[in-house]
């Protein structure tokens, strides 16, 4: 092998061990030194070898071979804290230059939509409630007139703990529950999460958020159900969305409705999204059934109100064009990061 292989060869080998051992070892850094250095180290060997070259060549491998020789001493030198390498990572720093970015989080679809809800109602002076997720069956159904054999207690709707115990398949369980606590005028919002025993498919899944909403005061009128409710869809959906009230049927309500908006993708004209009808269903209310109103000590020839009851997914559905409830609930990052 030539001198002049050997020579790179050398450097290449002390390159690759400086960046191999642990500078912070004095031990291992004088170690290299006295490998590379020393009077019978690697570099005073090649010295030796530079008499058996040809003499026009010497003067040029002898130039590099005192150009590797000051290099390693440079380093070494660095290594053992002697000097400050040119290149010290200090120097290479551009304090100017814009520093990483982070990602942020973001909050749930469901939870802005739910925010966006609670903020529209708090505006107008509804408080928040919040009631148990596990209820007992006369919270979930007997008080709100919802008799032995409703329908809705059948066992393929609803999740019993115990034979007298539910997930609630409502919030309208909260009403109960406030208006047990406190006496009239009311005029409060109860978010949460409800339960159903559904088959899971696009269009249901066992769990969803709702929020129930109760005004109780002296002779309301169905006419101030309606401006809240109206109010409520302007602000949500946009002031050119128009709402109806159809008559419908619910235990707690006489009479109730369901309201249906105009739909936001065509503006009434028909499409996919409304199956061609122009309107999109999106709440149930009614006034308060006076049963009710006794049921919780009420005395219902003095007091009235309103209530309704809105589906957090269905509202988050409509405004974000989303066609699975199902994303909702699988967090499936891709789908999530669309909601900045
Ligand atoms: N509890 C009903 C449901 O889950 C929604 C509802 C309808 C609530 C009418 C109400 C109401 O308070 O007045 O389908």
């Amino acid at each position: 092998m030539s001198l002049l292989s050997k020579i790179n060869k050398t450097k290449i080998a002390f390159e690759k061990a400086v960046k191999s051992i642990d500078s912070i070892k004095h031990s291992d850094v004088e170690q290299l030194k006295n490998q590379y250095l020393s009077r019978k180290g690697e570099i005073a060997l090649l010295f030796s070898e530079l008499g058996l070259v040809e003499p026009p060549d010497r003067p040029k491998i002898g130039k590099l071979l005192n150009e590797l020789k000051s290099d390693v001493e440079k380093q070494i030198d660095v290594l053992l804290g002697l000097s400050t390498s040119p290149k010290s990572i200090d120097d290479n720093i551009d304090f100017t230059l814009p520093g990483y970015e982070f990602p942020f989080g973001s909050l749930h679809p469901i939870t802005q939509t739910m925010r966006e809800v609670k903020r529209i109602f708090q505006s107008i002076g509804f408080s928040s409630a919040y009631g148990p997720e596990i209820d007992d069956d006369y919270h979930n159904f007997e008080a709100l007139n919802i008799s032995k054999h409703h329908p809705a207690r059948d066992m393929q709707d609803t999740f019993y703990i115990t034979e007298n115990h539910v997930l609630r398949t409502h919030t309208s369980n909260t009403q109960i529950h406030v208006m047990e606590k406190s006496d009239p005028p009311i005029r409060v919002i109860c978010p949460g999460r409800v339960f159903r025993n559904e088959a899971i498919s696009i269009r249901s899944y066992c769990l969803f958020h709702q929020v129930e909403g109760l005004y109780i005061n002296k002779d309301v009128s169905l006419a101030e159900m309606k401006g809240t409710i109206e109010y409520f869809c302007n602000q949500f959906f946009g002031k050119n969305v128009k709402s109806r009230f159809r008559p419908s049927f619910f235990p707690f309500t006489e009479p109730s409705a369901e309201v249906d908006i105009s739909c936001i993708m065509c503006a009434g004209k028909g499409c996919s999204m409304c199956k061609h009808t122009g309107w999109l269903e999106i709440l149930g209310c009614g006034m308060v059934d006076p049963t009710v109103l006794n049921n919780v000590g009420y005395d219902s020839e003095k007091w009235s109100g309103y209530a309704w009851g809105i589906g957090i997914e269905r509202l988050a559905i409509l405004k974000y064009g989303i066609d699975d409830i199902r994303l909702f609930f699988n967090g499936d990052i891709r789908f999530l990061r669309q909601f900045p």
